[in-house]
């Protein structure tokens, strides 16, 4: 799919005040700097369209970006961010479920997670709730580019057994690079092929 547009539309504080949910909608989620805002810098391929910071805590808000003037990317804010008091925390993560569980335009999520780590309990118990609610979600293993071929391979072998523990099928995987663009064209094709099949919430 080719991206002709992009277009930043609002940051919102919550789901009511994000932009009526009459596009499809797909969303980027995961713990703080794990690449959420790079990797829609890569797969729109326009750098400075969402901020990104090698501080976590960068992204604070739901913010919206409007994609070929007919479907919504979403950048969230990253959960598990040590610095800010649990307090603020919480607040972020009962506004992000919130905002998952309700907006009726989701199409899809995407977990990323850095491939070069071992999977986080965070990571596992968000997958767990979104099995839950039957939303559906892909796991993006983000930074691969910063692993050698071997060492990749070895740590999805490691990611996979860890998910086989408890779920079957596994949820789908993509391997992604913001750097190289690896794993752009899976991501958009996700996108292209569920598009069609969006309705309008009214009907
Ligand atoms: P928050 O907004 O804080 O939740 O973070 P985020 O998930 O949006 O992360 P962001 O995209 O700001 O990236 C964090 C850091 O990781 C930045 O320094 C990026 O340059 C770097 N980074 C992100 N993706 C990749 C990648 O695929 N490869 C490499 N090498 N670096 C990356
Ligand atoms: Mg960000």
């Amino acid at each position: 799919m080719e991206i002709s547009s992009a277009k930043f539309v609002k940051s919102s504080v919550g789901i009511q005040d994000c932009p009526p949910p009459v596009l499809p909608e797909y969303a980027f989620i995961g713990r703080s700097n794990v690449g959420k805002s790079s990797l829609i810098n890569s797969l729109t391929r326009r750098g400075k369209l969402a901020k990104t910071s090698s501080t976590p805590g960068k992204t604070q808000l739901i913010n919206h970006f409007l994609i070929n003037r007919s479907w919504y990317l979403t950048d969230l804010p990253g959960f598990g961010f040590a610095k800010v008091p649990v307090a603020i925390k919480k607040g972020w993560e009962g506004m992000i479920r919130n905002y998952l569980d309700k907006r009726p335009n989701l199409m899809c999520t995407f977990l990323l997670v850095d491939i070069r780590h071992k999977p986080l309990a965070n990571d596992l118990e968000f997958m767990r709730w979104m099995g839950a609610q039957g939303l559906p979600f892909y796991v993006v293993c983000t930074k691969a580019d910063k692993l050698s071929k071997a060492r990749l391979e070895a740590n999805l072998k490691d990611y996979r057994e860890v998910l086989a523990g408890e779920w079957e099928p596994l949820p789908p995987i993509i391997v992604s690079s913001s750097e190289t663009g690896l794993g752009r064209e899976d991501i958009l094709g996700v996108i292209g092929s569920s598009n069609p099949g969006f309705r309008t919430p009214q009907g």
